[in-house]
């Protein structure tokens, strides 16, 4: 009964597919007040109006809403990444960016960051130019975020100052459009456009292909939005562009979606169901970034471990692999597929010098076999995300994870066997609906007991259309949330800074990333449990070239004394440049 109530909770979410021709209705409302539009707006160019009036009347003689239900409810086709045909209301030259200038700012978590990068692939292959200067972009778009209501106010707040940019507008240059793209647009649809008038793109997570369509509308003075959800969309033919050409890791995105339905959770709304990528597109990304001489590949995906491609049918008899012991779902189990551990297998063969990492895993999904390649692999990094929300099973019940503390705990003792000096991370919301001062305390003593090297606490934040929404009362007041947090937060301190400080006296493998921020003596990487590690920039030996004294570079794998820990970061002085391979012998 659970189960069905939350897959037609999923189900609801994705009828919203007909809302994007309600937005196209309102787009055609729009024209209809044409005239209305270029008197509020008017456009010195006379040119440009001309232009506006010429598509405004093929847009009137366009599509019928008929037309939208249609293309809304048939099976989503895959589209190439390159540039489409033209729909009969726009012109090829329309649909093109003509060297506009897109300005992209990205708000959330890693997903956020690599669909930033899926926007702009898509953009720059329609002939749009990025700008890192937002006084000469003529598009700005926000990729948003909605997973606590502080998120959205910073896009609020933030979409204030921008409508001042726009106001200040020199005539002389083509109007500026601005776009809400990703989770917020998702989640609040037309609300956005209704609230802003000076929003002109709508575009939700699975709609990253229509945006040089949406921009080419907009461009004509008129709102344009599409926040379909798909059941297949992963964008796995569209390479992202990494923003930063020099960097020496890379996101890969795996899959998309959640299934599980956490009872406070937005992201099954805002970004729709489970799908996973077919393992051969990741595999040629991987690839393709090895040769370009990344380090690092972080697997990227709302739930990772639930990785189940089902694109090659002779894999999908295959029997169901286990959940983690004591663990259940929310959904009917799954059956077949290529699954998490044959992934991250197959990933990890790619390159022996780059390192393998992923998140966000979610408990249920790690059976021992994905734990015993964890170990073996040198290169599979041995760091695992355990977000446990809470420490209390009352608490988790509520939550619908899945699990009770006991079962978590026990998941954590047998990482810990199976991964001798593994690092834990988690997540723990403070202030649930009905959390009580015990079950606080409750969640206090895992900090104490587990001892996590990395942390992201958060005090809770209600969402519309979750299942806590409409079924539990968000009754912690807010400074008590805050209270708890703070314990929260300063407990971790002490845990991490005792975990971290194991450290000291070791030698670890640091993957060099660049200057330090805080001093220009200092170089600054990673470890291979993910936490910085600060070192003097000195002259070192290579062990492949003995003899010869080399400076570390971004890239390069060095080996480094440990001298000191914090919560957050280690200290230590560097001893030579080394292989991933050569150095498995040392940690
Ligand atoms: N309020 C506070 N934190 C939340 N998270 C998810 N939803 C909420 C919410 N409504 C946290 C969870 C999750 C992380 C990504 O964000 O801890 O693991
Ligand atoms: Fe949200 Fe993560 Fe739970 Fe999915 S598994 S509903 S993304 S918290």
């Amino acid at each position: 009964m659970h189960s069905l109530q939350c897959v037609l909770q999923v189900q609801r979410s994705l009828m919203w597919g007909p809302m994007a021709s309600v937005s196209w209705l309102s787009l055609r409302m729009c024209v209809a007040h044409s005239s209305l539009s270029s008197t509020t707006c008017p456009n010195p160019e006379r040119q440009e109006v001309g232009a506006r009036k010429d598509f405004s009347s093929r847009l009137a003689t366009g599509p019928t809403l008929q037309h939208f239900l249609r293309s809304a409810s048939a099976p989503q086709e895959k589209l190439s990444s390159e540039v489409e045909d033209p729909p009969p209301y726009l012109t090829m030259d329309e649909l093109l960016g003509r060297q506009r200038k897109v300005y992209l700012e990205t708000y959330g978590c890693q997903m956020n960051v690599n669909d930033t990068e899926i926007a702009w692939s898509i953009l720059q292959k329609s002939g749009y130019l990025r700008t890192s200067n937002l006084q000469e972009a003529d598009v700005i778009l926000l990729v948003t975020c909605s997973i606590r209501e502080k998120a959205e106010q910073t896009i609020w707040n933030r979409l204030h100052q921008l409508k001042a940019l726009k106001t200040r507008r020199l005539r002389s240059r083509v109007p500026l459009r601005i776009g809400i793209l990703g989770c917020m647009a998702e989640r609040l649809k037309e609300e956005i456009l209704n609230r802003e008038k000076m929003v002109d793109v709508l575009a939700g997570p699975d709609a990253y292909r229509d945006l040089p369509r949406l921009l080419a509308v907009a461009e004509s003075g008129q709102q344009a939005a599409n926040v379909l959800l798909s059941l297949d969309e992963t964008y796995a033919d569209v390479i992202p562009v990494q923003t930063s050409p020099s960097a020496t890791s890379a996101f890969v995105s795996i899959m998309r979606g959640c299934d599980n339905m956490c009872t406070y959770c937005i992201v099954p709304f805002t970004r729709g169901r489970e799908r996973s990528r077919p393992v051969a597109s990741i595999l040629e990304e991987v690839r393709k970034l090895s040769d370009q001489g990344l380090k690092e590949v972080t697997l990227l995906g709302q739930n990772v471990n639930s990785f189940r491609d089902d694109s090659e049918v002779q894999f999908n008899n295959a029997v169901s692999t286990n959940l983690s012991r004591g663990f259940t779902t929310n959904y009917k189990t799954k059956q077949g597929g290529l699954r998490f551990a044959h992934l991250l297998d197959q990933v990890s063969r790619v390159d022996p010098e780059m390192r393998i990492r992923f998140t966000s895993p979610h408990p249920k999904d790690f059976p021992d076999e994905v734990l015993q390649l964890i170990h073996e692999r040198d290169n599979i990094c041995k760091q695992i995300h355990l977000p446990a929300q809470s420490g209390s099973s009352r608490v988790l019940e509520a939550m619908r994870r899945g699990y009770s503390r006991e079962a978590y705990v026990e998941l954590v003792h047998r990482i810990r066997e199976s991964i001798p000096g593994v690092s834990l991370s988690s997540d723990f919301i403070a202030g649930f609906c009905g959390e009580t001062e015990e079950d606080h305390i409750q969640t206090v003593s895992l900090l104490r007991e587990v001892q996590y090297n990395m942390g992201f606490l958060f005090a809770y934040s209600m969402r519309q259309k979750t299942r806590a929404y409409h079924r539990l009362k968000d009754d912690v007041p807010e400074e008590v949330k805050l209270r708890r947090l703070e314990e929260l937060i300063t407990v971790f301190r002490e845990e991490a800074t005792k975990a971290n400080q194991t450290s000291v006296g070791c030698t670890q493998l640091v993957l060099v990333e660049g200057l330090s921020k805080r001093s220009a003596t200092d170089l600054c990487g990673r470890n291979d449990g993910n936490l910085k590690v600060i070192f003097p920039d000195a002259e070192m030996e290579d062990v492949n070239n003995p003899g010869l004294r080399v400076r570390a570079q971004p890239g390069d794998y060095v080996l480094v004394q440990i001298t000191s820990a914090s919560s957050q970061t280690l200290k230590g002085y560097v001893l030579c440049r080394t292989t991933l391979k050569d150095s498995s012998a040392y940690c």
